[in-house]
């Protein structure tokens, strides 16, 4: 992948505007109309970009979506909790509203991306967690202003950008999760630079009935069941689990072997599988992890998701953690500045894993700045 621009690329910043695309799309909860963040790290980690900014004497305007509002206002999606915090970490910094009130956001249209531009001066993209959508604020703003990849960005393209280059190995990459579907992709691109995948989550039991075991009524995709067959017979190193943790059929916490009986739901990995799962990520030089192994949010499901966090954050191994429900467990399990690199992305991780680039990306490098 060729270079993107980075702060350094947009020269003199001081007495610019600079329109900053920062993904604060952060979790709240509470009433619609006094939302309360519970977890700020994404406003926090786009601070060293502001700063680098600001103390160069530029006036920042930051954008951001929230939520999938669909086009219109929703009081639930309002920006004003995320202004208020940024207010405290960050004073002098502007917030426009959320980017996804007005439809042409998603849609990328001409007129939206020239609102965003007016009395802008040149615009940097610190969005990871967006980098993988064509919308305007991501791919609008580098047609026509000098433009940058912030510094959390630049950070997250080094990182999984080397994955695909140059790994430490063994390279493994864990994978959970409740889809096969949404990961298809990742999963064949990672099975041509990694020396072992490892298979948890929901998504193990489209593999384990691919296997010819019964799943019973655990999650399991049926017209995906072919393709992972195709991938267990691709002689690459795939391991699954060898025991699991679930309810039975009358609802009652049950371990099992592979064979589910008619009626079990399967929601972790089993001590067996979490042990193996650990000694691999234990052996390795570099590891990758996106998506829990079981429904770690109900405590009885959660020791799987447990065991492998843990593993992650003890191994010598470079560890990656890829954003979203990954992230939270390291985060409930208090574990996540025991890893080297927590991707502020969940999908925008896998697409950069599995395609190499991103459109935010692409469109940094064609700003007039660096053409
Ligand atoms: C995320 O939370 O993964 C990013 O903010 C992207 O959000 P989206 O999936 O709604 O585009």
């Amino acid at each position: 992948m060729s270079r993107v621009p980075t702060l350094e690329d947009l020269g003199d910043v001081s007495g610019k505007r600079v329109l900053v695309r920062t993904d604060f799309n952060v979790p709240m909860e509470g009433a619609d109309d006094a939302r309360i963040i519970t977890d700020d790290f994404r406003i926090r980690a786009a601070l060293p970009t502001i700063e680098w900014l600001t103390s160069r004497g530029a006036h920042v305007v930051c954008a951001s979506h929230l939520g999938r509002p669909k086009g219109a206002p929703v009081a639930k999606y309002s920006m004003a909790p995320i202004r208020a915090r940024l207010a405290e970490l960050a004073p002098g910094v502007e917030l426009l509203e959320n980017l996804r009130f007005n439809a042409g956001e998603e849609a990328n249209s001409p007129e939206f991306v020239a609102s965003l531009v007016k009395n802008i001066d040149m615009y940097v993209n610190d969005a990871f967690g967006a980098a993988h959508r064509a919308h305007a604020s991501i791919v609008g703003p580098p047609q026509t202003l000098p433009s940058a990849a912030g510094r959390l960005l630049q950070r997250e393209v080094e990182v999984l950008g080397g994955l695909r280059e140059k790994p430490k190995r063994p390279f493994i990459a864990v994978l959970g999760g409740a889809k096969v579907s949404d990961k298809l992709g990742v999963i064949e691109s990672l099975l041509q630079v990694v020396d072992s995948l490892v298979i948890g989550g929901g998504m193990c039991f489209t593999f384990l009935a691919a296997q010819g075991y019964p799943v019973g009524a655990s999650i399991c995709e049926l017209d995906q069941i072919a393709t992972c067959k195709k991938l267990l017979d691709s002689g690459k190193s795939i391991h699954l689990p060898e025991d699991l943790v679930g309810l039975d059929a009358n609802g009652n916490f049950a371990t099992f072997g592979l064979r589910l009986p008619e009626g079990a739901k399967g929601l972790d990995i089993g001590p067996g599988t979490a042990a193996a799962f650990s000694d691999v990520i234990m052996d390795a030089r570099t590891v990758f992890w996106n998506g829990p192994m079981g429904m770690f949010e109900d405590e009885r499901f959660a020791a799987g998701t447990r065991t492998v966090a843990e593993a992650v954050a003890a191994t010598k191994a470079f560890t990656i953690v890829g954003g979203g429900d990954s992230a939270a467990a390291l985060a409930q399990f208090k574990l996540d500045d025991e890893v080297d690199h927590v991707s502020t992305g969940g999908g925008a991780s896998l697409e950069l894993l599995e395609l190499g680039d991103l459109p935010g990306l692409a469109a940094l490098r064609g700003a007039p700045n660096v053409r």
